[in-house]
């Protein structure tokens, strides 16, 4: 017992400490293998990921092994590029946060070629700056840049414009205030950061909770102070201590203190932070006062720093400096007894990302496009239409000027072996003129979406393998003129007459049974009620998947899915040997195993003709996830729509649920933390997908630990898709709704309004991310607070949460990760969807927990880091600055 509580406040102590100080913070080791990753890098004490779920493309190296000592750990891999003419990283960022962003790029002959790298880093679609490594004077170099992203991605690019390979290290970002470092326009390039000093320590992280790095400089015509004194910095910029505790003042005692740099360009408007505190002790009858003077340019009279305690003197407005150079005086007034004296200083350059981005709705759709039809074409990297000479190929784009962003208007996919149906994305590009899909081996129907886009003026299916009829709406686009090319595809009936008639009085006898009974169980502040609700039939638009008609002439085959994975009874008989091995049965009917072609194996769900789902739900799942793909979504390999015979068959997930394994009624071994946290994480990210990913947005409205299924390598994949829903995007954000999920899963919120939104999955999430920590039922009666979140809140209170995680997991886990989930999940479940997070949230809080848990069990241990002799920070010698 007491145990438990001591582990469980040394675990809360440990994730403020460790978890609030890196927050937010992105550092990715670039080429550093993923297996190893996360790490801890000793010197810093920063937590470095691989590079490596960033970006596509690259090859991994490392610099030569005589090099190590001179480099921290993370600058010992990186990746380079022989491919392709523009690589990207693609982050996620907060759109509107500032972000100091620190790329580092460390040559160390890794190729073995003596030939020093050579080529442009971009900004998402405006050049950056050109990365030249010949006559560094180090084997590296760093370019550092405060940055207000535009939006919640940012592309990273690297441009190859020789015959060298571009090559990238490390990528660091860090977010700063908002209320520091603001400019008028455009983004800061660090010129320098200096600390007055004649140590040789660098001071960055843990001493900076921003991470700056500040370089020591010093001059023989200084002489130096130090303190030991505590020195009052905690507000706006945050200074470190170990950056004010020294300070220079001129030997010269009457002389100024002058600092010199040029910018590059001379030109560059620059931003200048000027840090000061007194550290010395001052008598009664003295006083240190002086003028700040850029000549022509800033005055500031009158300075006397506050005595421990920081005070910065910053230019509000942009300096330019004369063609010399910048010069920097600090001036002794008349009535001061002490000569000036500085503390830290840094200076910035403006550096301006005009172009707007490619439309980011067009942006969206294509990406969907690319990873729908897994196009691995290597140039679809970074903004699809900018810069324009590296736009992405297959693609036009229309160009007005600067202030309008660039829009797709054609699509040439020709002979790039789509396979499956022509996805409903493609609406999506809404000022697209010219689409050309021939030559592939695309099924399905001609859809009649393509009519309503009515910038297109040119389509061409040709070469494909398209069934059904062509809607009539096409057909008459076709009369206006516009050109529709179809030849090539031996079972498309190209009149719209052959269309099959639908079968009113079938499809009515399939609804019915739908009208059913859901039993929901809600809690209301501190009360668990019981009610009943009835579901009506829904109003909207009737099914209008057009039932059996098998054995007709194939012309008039059904054309709404893929003719490819539709089966018949029999072939279902077939494939489950007769029905043969029964895997689950659940209100919907009996869950069989099987088996296609012989070698996949699949899960076939046969829905009983009283089925509670009815047609509706099979309709909606067969529909959702023929639209839907994503690794952590079960997938839909076919099914049976015949007569009274339906059926879906799905990918054979052999572990079983999430329940099963928590209750351990599949047998094995318990399932540890930290495969708990990969599968919370891989159902989050199913659940992000269908929030964000999917236009529109869907709620799936049954997220339990039972629709969390298991495959052979017990990756987690969400399941039962038949009460999901779409809402619309445009003004509403909510759809009112027949209240529907699972007893104890369900919002409270949504059981009270009718109002559905994807906060009501992210309720349910939480409840079993509270069932992954606890194993408990979700209500047991028998508690003195039945309903999980009431019993969980109640404990977390008292601070004694060893009693309620999983006694299976014999306190084999790292309790602040634990903590870290429980928190997570009580801010899921808040009353109030508003203060619920986001599905991305949540998986970004999740994969911290990995990183914790894996840093607990992990073996990766630092070999060089522990010398630290940091490459001197080789920026453009000119701005180095220089005292006189
Ligand atoms: C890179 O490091 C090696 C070994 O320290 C040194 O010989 C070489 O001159 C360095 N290259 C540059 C450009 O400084
Ligand atoms: C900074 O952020 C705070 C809250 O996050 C916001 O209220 C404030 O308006 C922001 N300030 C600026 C200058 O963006
Ligand atoms: C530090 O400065 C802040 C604001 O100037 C002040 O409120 C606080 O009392 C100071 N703390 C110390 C220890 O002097
Ligand atoms: C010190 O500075 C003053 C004012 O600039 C100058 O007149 C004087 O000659 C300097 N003394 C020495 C020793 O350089
Ligand atoms: C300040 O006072 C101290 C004694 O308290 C004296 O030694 C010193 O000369 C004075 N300095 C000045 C500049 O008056
Ligand atoms: C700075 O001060 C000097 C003298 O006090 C004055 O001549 C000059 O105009 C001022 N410059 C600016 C930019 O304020
Ligand atoms: C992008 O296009 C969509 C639809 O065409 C439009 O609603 C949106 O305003 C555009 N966004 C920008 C930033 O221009
Ligand atoms: C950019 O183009 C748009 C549309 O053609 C036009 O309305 C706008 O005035 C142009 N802006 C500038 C700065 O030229
Ligand atoms: C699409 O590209 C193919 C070759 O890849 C070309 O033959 C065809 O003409 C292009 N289509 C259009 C509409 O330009
Ligand atoms: C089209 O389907 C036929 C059989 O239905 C098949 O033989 C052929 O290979 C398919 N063509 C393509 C391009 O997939």
């Amino acid at each position: 017992m007491k145990c438990h509580l001591l582990l469980a406040m040394i675990g809360v102590f440990a994730v403020m400490v460790v978890a609030q100080k890196q927050e937010g913070f992105i550092s990715l080791d670039c080429g550093f293998p993923i297996e190893e990753s996360p790490y801890s890098d000793l010197s810093t004490g920063l937590t470095f990921t691989s590079d490596s779920t960033f970006i596509q493309t690259g090859k991994s190296a490392r610099i030569e092994k005589q090099l190590n000592q001179n480099f921290r750990k993370p600058y010992l891999t990186l990746r380079y590029f022989p491919e392709g003419k523009r690589n990207c990283y693609s982050l996620n960022v907060n759109r509107g946060t500032n972000y100091l962003i620190s790329l580092t790029f460390i040559y160390g002959n890794y190729d073995d070629l003596n030939v020093y790298p050579n080529f442009d880093l971009y900004l998402g679609p405006d050049k950056w700056r050109r990365i030249d490594m010949e006559g560094r004077r180090s084997n590296g170099t760093k370019e550092e840049i405060i940055h207000i992203p535009r939006k919640n991605s940012l592309d990273i690019c690297l441009v190859r414009t020789g015959t060298t390979s571009p090559i990238i290290s490390a990528i660091e970002l860090r977010p700063l205030r908002n209320d520091t470092y603001v400019t008028h326009s455009g983004s800061l390039r660090r010129s320098f950061r200096v600390y007055l000093s004649n140590s040789e320590r660098e001071v960055r992280f843990a001493d900076d909770i921003y991470d700056r790095i500040w370089t020591p400089f010093f001059s023989s015509r200084y002489t130096q102070i130090t303190t030991n004194l505590n020195i009052n910095t905690t507000d706006t910029f945050e200074v470190p201590k170990a950056a004010l505790s020294s300070a220079a003042m001129p030997r010269n005692a009457s002389a100024p203190l002058i600092i010199t740099w040029k910018p590059i360009p001379s030109d560059a408007e620059v931003y200048l932070y000027l840090h000061f505190a007194e550290i010395q002790t001052l008598g009664a009858n003295e006083t240190r006062e002086f003028d700040i003077i850029m000549k022509g340019i800033f005055n500031q009279s009158g300075i006397t720093p506050p005595k421990f305690e920081r005070l910065t003197v910053f230019s509000a407005v942009p300096l330019q400096c004369d063609l010399d150079g910048c010069r920097l005086e600090l001036v002794r007034t008349p009535k001061s007894t002490l000569p000036p004296l500085i503390n830290a200083l840094e200076a910035y350059t403006i550096i301006e990302f005009p172009q707007l981005e490619t439309n980011s709705s067009d942006v969206v759709a294509i990406k969907n496009i690319k990873a729908t039809y897994r196009l691995g074409k290597i140039s679809w990297q970074g903004d699809p239409c900018l810069p324009q000479e590296l736009s992405w190929e297959n693609l036009g784009c229309s160009y007005a000027n600067i202030s309008t962003p660039p829009r797709i208007i054609s699509l040439n996919l020709s002979a790039s072996g789509l396979t499956g149906s022509i996805s409903p994305i493609l609406q999506n590009l809404a000022h697209i003129q010219e689409l050309d899909l021939s030559n592939n081996s695309l099924t399905g129907s001609v859809p009649k979406f393509l009519a309503n886009i009515k910038s297109l003026s040119f389509i061409n299916l040709s070469g494909n393998n398209l069934t059904g009829s062509v809607p009539q709406n096409l057909l008459d686009r076709e009369k206006e003129g516009l050109v529709l090319k179809l030849e090539g595809n031996p079972e498309l009936c190209k009149i719209s007459s052959c269309n099959p008639k639908e079968k009113k009085g079938l499809l009515v006898l399939v609804i019915a049974p739908i009208a059913s009974v859901l039993i929901a169980i809600v809690v209301v502040g501190l009360f668990v009620v019981f009610r009943k609700k009835k579901v009506p039939l829904d109003v909207h638009a009737p099914p209008s998947l057009p039932v059996a008609n098998v054995g007709h002439s194939k012309h008039s085959e059904p054309s709404f899915f893929s003719k490819k994975i539709r089966f018949t009874y029999f072939e279902v008989q077939e494939m489950t040997n007769n029905f043969k091995r029964v895997l689950g049965e659940g209100g919907f009917g009996v869950v069989y195993h099987g088996c296609v072609n012989d070698t996949q194996q699949v899960a076939v769900k046969l829905l009983s003709p009283s089925s509670s789902q009815g047609y509706k739900h099979f309709k909606a799942e067969v529909e959702l996830l023929m639209r839907v793909h994503h690794i952590n979504l079960v997938s839909l390999v076919g099914y049976c729509d015949e007569g009274d015979h339906l059926a879906l068959i799905y990918e054979y997930m052999p572990n079983g649920d999430l329940k099963q394994h928590l209750s351990r009624k599949h047998g094995g071994s318990v399932l540890s933390w930290k495969s708990r946290l990969g599968v919370a994480v891989d159902a989050a990210l199913g659940l992000e997908y269908l929030h964000t990913g999917c236009k529109p947005p869907m709620v799936h409205r049954d997220i339990k630990s039972t629709n969390i299924l298991l495959n052979e390598s017990f990756q987690g994949k969400l399941a039962d898709f038949g009460l999901s829903r779409s809402f619309p995007m445009a003004n509403e954000t909510q759809v009112s709704t027949v209240v529907a999920g699972t007893p104890g899963y369900l919002d409270p919120e949504y059981y009270q309004t009718n109002w559905l939104t994807e906060k009501s999955d992210v309720y349910s999430f939480g409840i079993v991310l509270l069932e992954l920590t606890t194993n408990s039922p979700i209500i047991q009666q028998s508690r003195e607070k039945p309903h999980i979140v009431e019993w969980v809140g109640f404990i977390v209170r008292t601070g004694d949460i060893g009693n309620i995680i999983d006694p299976n997991l014999h306190e084999d886990y790292d309790v602040g990760s634990v903590w870290k989930v429980i928190e997570l999940a009580m801010s899921c479940v808040n009353i109030s969807s508003g203060r619920r997070p986001t599905m991305s949230q949540v998986v970004n809080d999740l994969k911290e927990c990995v990183i914790s848990e894996n840093s607990r069990t992990g073996e990766s241990q630092e070999m060089n880091s522990m010398s630290s002799i940091e490459f001197s920070m080789d920026m453009d010698t000119e701005v180095i600055p220089k005292a006189r």
